[in-house]
């Protein structure tokens, strides 16, 4: 089978189109034939090798899966061949969980060999490109805005980096639980994007400081949730933006991961820091975002499709932050 490989951590010249042997799947294992796999920015960092996650070489990524089950081993009954599929790609085991396209190979290939049980059916009226941006930055939003962040109806929360996959996500979910979105972004054509797939307030970050802004829109109040991928580079600010028992969600930290910040204002604001990782999310949250989507409640937010071959195109897409949402590959 055709697939996206790299021998050595690098730029996205590493990535190479290659043949490698078609997946050998175990009594326990389902062969998916990938229809869609979208990216993210975690495999640009694995790539890089940046990523704190090891990972052997040669490696094949690609983490956010779609397709059609191919094959299936002897012990699995309930896949038919043919069935339409999205996949969960954290494999627990009594260790720590396995990642399909971290530690496993992932869908940037023709096929992909997963456990059964991570396997979920997707309804027809679901396409394969909508699936495929579900399962990592759907997820998290998902997880990280009800689960960890538990946001309520009224509530007013910051999204940074809105126009990433992730963040394009959060805006989405945030909306649709009824908070108030301020959404920020580098550039003023993502922050028109973010306005129609449903942010009230808008701020450039790139040209603007977000603290004095939301301040502004929010009679200085702030904020109750900030929803923050950024890390490092927003964090002294991001307390200060935070309204009393605030809760800061720490999704990712394209910003920088250490910082020496004043910690004052978590105790005197009663303020929660909370992580937030889509690997621990349950299953029930994939199952969610699967059921708004085919309802039509939410439309994922894709930039654009490449084929397979041009994988290095895509990443460089990202990694010159000029997508808004998901960019998804077609093998
Ligand atoms: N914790 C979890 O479970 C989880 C799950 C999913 C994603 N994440 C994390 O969330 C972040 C976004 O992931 P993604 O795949 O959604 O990203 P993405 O689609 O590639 O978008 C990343 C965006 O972040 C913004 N950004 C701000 N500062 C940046 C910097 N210094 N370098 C690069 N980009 C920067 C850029 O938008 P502007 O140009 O508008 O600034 C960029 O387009 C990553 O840190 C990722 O690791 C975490």
């Amino acid at each position: 089978m055709k697939a996206i490989m790299y021998h050595e951590f690098g730029g996205v010249e590493v990535l190479k189109y290659e043949d490698v042997p078609d997946p050998e799947i175990g009594d326990d294992d389902v062969l998916v034939k990938v229809k869609a796999v979208s990216l993210n920015q975690l495999d640009l960092r694995l790539r890089s090798g940046k990523s704190p996650r090891p990972i052997d070489l040669p490696h094949i990524g690609g983490v956010d899966i779609a397709g059609e089950v191919g094959a299936v081993g002897k012990n699995v009954k309930d896949l038919n061949l043919g069935a339409r599929v999205v996949i969960d790609p954290t494999v627990k085991s009594d260790g720590p969980p396995k990642i399909i396209g971290v530690n496993l190979y992932g869908g940037l290939a023709e096929n992909v060999k997963v456990p059964a049980r991570n396997v979920v059916p997707i309804p027809d009226d679901l396409s394969y490109d909508e699936a495929s941006t579900l399962p990592i930055c759907y997820v998290t939003a998902w997880y990280g805005l009800h689960e960890r962040g538990g946001l309520k109806r009224g509530e007013t929360i910051l999204v940074h980096a809105a126009g990433s996959g992730t963040g394009s996500a959060a805006v989405q979910v945030a909306k649709l639980s009824g908070a108030r979105v301020i959404a920020t972004a580098g550039t003023d054509e993502k922050l028109s994007s973010a306005k129609k797939i449903g942010a009230d307030e808008t701020i450039n970050y790139s040209k603007s400081d977000f603290m004095e802004e939301v301040r502004k829109v929010t009679d200085n109040r702030g904020v109750d949730v900030i929803f923050d991928q950024i890390g490092a580079s927003v964090w002294e600010k991001n307390l200060l933006t935070l309204a009393p028992k605030g809760r800061l969600l720490l999704v990712g930290v394209v910003g920088g991961g250490s910082s020496t910040i004043n910690l004052g204002p978590v105790i005197v604001k009663d303020i929660s820091i909370l992580g937030v990782t889509v690997f621990n999310a349950p299953r029930n949250n994939l199952i969610n975002v699967i059921n708004l989507v085919s309802q039509k409640t939410i439309s994922p937010v894709i930039d654009r499709t490449f084929p397979l071959k041009e994988a290095a195109s895509a990443q460089k897409l990202l990694e010159d932050r000029n997508q808004f949402g998901k960019v998804v590959l077609h093998p």
